[in-house]
């Protein structure tokens, strides 16, 4: 039984799973993998792509256009999505436009709202948030329908940054509401008694949409935080710069509490495949340099290690190859892996 498939068994409940890593390395491989695996354990599961440049429709052969969940082709419970970021977008900024104005009229400030909004929504972090918002989304809506939903995050601080922006986010929203309630209460404590205040501070429709978006925030924040429903998975090759993205990003999820599963080393060239070639010069060199940096992965994260994934002669296109990459996850260990 390999360290994946111990973590798996040992927390059956496991309902969210993330990957994260730098761009290119194989997230949306070991996402499908793993939710591949899920379905075989008898899981309804749902692949999520929340990426502003789609994949699983590639992985899978499969059109994945229109934003709705369809069940891949082949399996019997393995479900996708492809969320649309421009949609998504366009109607965050609406959604955001809406609150603006509301917030404009019900303090009395007689200016346009349009130049608000436009600030609101063009900056770099806006798109994030967007999805961030459509994650939620989906973890509250799909949650009780789906036994496993797996992320397929986008690149590099993606994923985490989404979790700073939750914190902060709900900060915001907590002292947005609690400045609402002064207002409001000091304009409603001179008609009405005291208990009446909170009564009339929740009439306020901006004052509602306030406390349910905190609650939303609050329900899915916890959901994140528990290391037997969530786990985050870091993916990286045996090379400097995965290497180093994947240590920072272990960092920064523990600051937040957020559970790490483990990580996936993928790409791996094995010595068998470098003896086969009898000498070839190239795959040679290839296979000391990544030796030199297994060991650092073998150092610095060793434990964390739970899945390796071989380096195939060809790209990861369509279900056999999701398959293969699959049992791979759950069965292959370097052969030089105890030596290192
Ligand atoms: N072990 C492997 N052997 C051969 N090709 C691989 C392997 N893993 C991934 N690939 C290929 O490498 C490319 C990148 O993989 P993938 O799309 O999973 O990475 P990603 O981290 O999701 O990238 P992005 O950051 O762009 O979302 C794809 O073309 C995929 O088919
Ligand atoms: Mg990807």
């Amino acid at each position: 039984m390999t360290s994946l498939e111990r973590l798996l068994a040992e927390k059956p409940n496991l309902k969210f799973i993330f990957t994260g890593g730098k761009g290119g390395v194989g997230k949306t491989v070991s996402a499908a993998a793993i939710a591949y695996k899920s379905t075989l354990q008898g899981k309804k599961t749902l692949l999520a792509s929340l990426n502003p440049v789609h994949s699983l429709a590639s992985v899978f052969n499969q059109d994945l256009t229109g934003g709705t969940i369809k069940r891949v082709e082949g399996t019997s419970h393995l479900y996708a999505i492809e969320v649309d970021a421009k949609d998504i977008v366009e109607r965050y900024r609406e959604n955001i436009g809406k609150r603006v104005r509301e917030f404009l009229k019900w303090s009395d400030i007689p200016v346009d709202a349009g130049p608000f909004v436009d600030i609101a929504v063009t900056n770099p972090a806006f798109e994030e948030s967007a999805m961030f918002d459509k994650m939620m989304d989906i973890m509250l809506q799909q949650g009780s329908e789906y036994d496993r939903i797996v992320f397929d995050t986008a690149a590099v601080a993606n994923a985490v940054r989404l979790i700073g922006l939750s914190k902060i986010y709900g900060l915001w929203l907590g002292r947005m509401i609690e400045s609402r309630k002064e207002a409001l209460s000091m304009r409603v404590q001179l008609s009405f008694r005291k208990e009446k205040v909170m009564e009339e501070v929740k009439k306020d429709p901006l004052m509602a949409d306030l406390i349910s978006m905190n609650e939303r925030f609050l329900k899915v924040k916890n959901v994140l935080i528990d290391s037997n429903i969530t786990a985050f998975f870091f993916v990286t090759l045996p090379l400097a710069l995965p290497i180093a993205v994947v240590k920072r990003f272990i960092t920064m999820v523990k600051a937040y509490d957020i559970p790490v599963g483990g990580v996936i080393v993928n790409g791996i060239l094995s010595r068998e495949t470098v003896e086969a070639s009898q000498g070839e010069e190239y795959l040679k060199n290839k296979y000391e340099e990544q030796i030199q940096y297994m060991r650092t992965i073998k150092k610095d994260l060793g434990d964390l290690v739970r899945a390796y994934i071989p380096l195939y002669p060809r790209e990861v296109v369509g279900l056999e190859m999701i398959k293969k990459v699959s049992e791979d996850m759950f069965s292959y260990v370097p052969s030089f892996w105890n030596e290192l």
